[in-house]
């Protein structure tokens, strides 16, 4: 038997009380805070429970974890960054650190989590947002996905990197491998603590300076949390553009700033404006997301990065938002993604590499039947309103898009979708609790509680422009178009439903080369993607 089923199977023996919360995909964290005490995440909300272990077996797991990996941890190091033989992630706290004992968070791993189409549909973004953040990645603006602890950043950062294009050469780097890509050209580095002599340490700042030498078309940093963040601003500055990467913040400026305290922690002694300027011009855009009271996770804001104003403080302006309107009777959060009629300076490039459907009604709130949201970033001197907001101000009333342009922008995504080989809704495990139920929150129902399907066609009526009397009154109504494929059951075709209908074919005609995943010797399918319809 190798060394490491060895471990594996000790490991499952030690990790036995919890065994059964491993298993279940509907867990996507657990939580030991000593022998005594195990919460689980589900669903986004967090729970007791009765699992228990005896302290010297828990003792023993965490040294089994930490033996897997290569790693030490004891009196002298009492600290644990790993992965469990399955991927998930870990850390680890020895007592009397760990006042309760030992403390373990595992963070479990799920292959293939979410894709493009998943966000969609669960209400993380719109997608016009999917579209935009397409435009963003082709034309490399250097990308950082910003939010709090299990914002759902490290997701995001792994959406938004499915979308570089597959001829690119991409190096990822990160303390412990988290990012799923299935580009073919693929270089992935994981940094390595010092050994218990204190030796053998290989950092992200050093795999960052290997990384530069190695020829990459992008650099993609898990998460940026110290010295590195100089290495990674200087190499966005000298022409390394299209690098992601995420970063622990609250607000898209306080993301500027913590990359800014991040880059004066390195030993470069630089003076603090001379490390602003060049934090403000090596971002293009942040990507800001937010885990709400309710547990669903969000894009609340794209922002792009404007140079340093007079004063030399950070600008950002606003392209989409997320406003909240309100709660519903579960006390889920109800609110609407917009634009907020701001134009990004990189349009023109956006244009250049085929998003032609990003005109100024694209852009416009009005066109997607919603309010203008509240916050829309700074009003700076080269800020570009669409023309009826000129300044910022409403000339004239904006009108819904009409029945073509809709059909249009569907397309437009399918593009982006079909440019991944990812296929469209309707194929994850709804209730996995992999993402809260509340996705399907702006869904009106009946009192049966299923999703109103008649309703839903008068949305679509009213989405087209047409009238359908009281409903079309509603702001929400032509958001249909950006919340969903239309791929669904006993409705016209969509070009999404088509489109998973030929890669079906495809795949049963046992022709792999539509599929990239098919592609990649070893890669792991992603579990969401398999469909009972492939056995039937
Ligand atoms: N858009 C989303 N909707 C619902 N759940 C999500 C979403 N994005 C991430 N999650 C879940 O939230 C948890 C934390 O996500 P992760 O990306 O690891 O957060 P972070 O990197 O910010 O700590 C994971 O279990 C993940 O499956
Ligand atoms: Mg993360």
């Amino acid at each position: 038997m190798a060394v490491s089923d060895m471990y594996e199977k000790s490991l499952a023996a030690f990790l036995k009380p919890i065994a059964e919360f491993l298993a279940d995909k509907s867990i996507s964290e657990i939580m030991i805070n000593g022998p005594d005490e195990v919460w689980i995440e589900s669903g986004g909300k967090i729970f007791k429970t009765s699992a228990k272990f005896t302290p010297e077996g828990l003792d023993a797991a965490a040294r089994n974890m930490a033996q897997y990996v290569g790693r030490v941890i004891n009196e002298e190091r009492p600290r644990l960054d790993a992965r469990l033989p399955d991927g998930s992630r870990i850390h680890v706290v020895l007592p009397p650190i760990g006042r309760k004992g030992t403390t373990i968070s595992i963070r479990k791993f799920f292959p293939g989590k979410l894709t493009v189409a998943q966000l969609v549909d669960f209400g993380s973004m719109t997608k016009a947002m999917a579209r935009f953040i397409d435009a963003c990645v082709a034309t490399a603006q250097n990308l950082v996905v910003s939010g709090g602890t299990g914002s759902g950043k490290t997701t995001l950062l792994n959406v938004v990197s499915s979308l570089i294009p597959n001829e690119e050469r991409i190096l990822t780097i990160e303390d412990s491998a988290e990012l799923q890509l299935l580009q073919d050209h693929l270089v992935p580095f994981e940094s390595r603590p010092a050994d218990k002599f204190g030796k053998g340490a290989v950092t992200m700042a050093h795999l960052l300076q290997s990384a530069l030498r190695l020829r990459p078309d992008r650099i993609i940093i898990g998460e940026v949390r110290g010295g590195e963040a100089f290495d990674l601003i200087q190499s966005m500055n000298t022409g390394h553009s299209g690098s992601m990467c995420t970063v622990h913040a609250n607000t898209p400026t306080d993301t500027l700033r913590r990359l800014e305290s991040l880059c004066l922690m390195s030993a470069v002694d630089l003076p603090m404006v001379a490390v602003r300027a060049q934090v403000a011009s090596a971002i293009g855009v942040i990507v800001q997301c937010a885990r709400f009271h309710d547990g669903s996770r969000r894009i609340t804001h794209i922002s792009e990065v404007l140079p340093l104003n007079e004063k030399g403080d950070y600008r950002t302006q606003d392209i989409f938002v997320y406003t909240i309107t309100g709660k519903d009777e579960n006390g889920r959060f109800v609110g609407y993604h917009a634009p907020t009629g701001i134009l990004p300076n990189f349009l023109n490039q956006c244009h250049a590499y085929g998003f032609s459907e990003m005109d100024e009604a694209f852009f416009d709130p009005a066109s997607y039947g919603v309010p203008r949201p509240k916050s829309a970033g700074v009003q700076a001197v080269n800020t570009r309103w669409i023309s009826r907001l000129e300044d910022g101000k409403e000339k004239e009333p904006g009108k819904p898009f009409d029945q073509e342009k809709l059909q249009v922008l569907e397309k437009a995504f399918v593009k982006t979708l079909e440019e991944r080989d990812e296929e469209p809704p309707p194929f994850w495990e709804k209730g996995s609790g992999v993402v809260p139920d509340d996705s399907k929150q702006e869904i009106p129902r009946n009192d049966s509680g299923e999703p109103d399907d008649q309703q839903d066609e008068q949305e679509n009526e009213a989405a087209a422009g047409k009238d359908s009397g009281s409903k079309s009154k509603s702001p929400r109504r032509s958001l249909d178009w950006m919340r969903k494929s239309g791929a669904k059951e006993g409705k016209p075709k969509s070009t999404a439903a088509a489109l998973l209908a030929r890669q079906l074919e495809r795949r049963k005609s046992g022709s792999a080369a539509g599929s990239r995943q098919a592609r990649i010797p070893g890669a792991r399918r992603p579990k969401s993607l398999t469909t009972d319809q492939d056995e039937e």
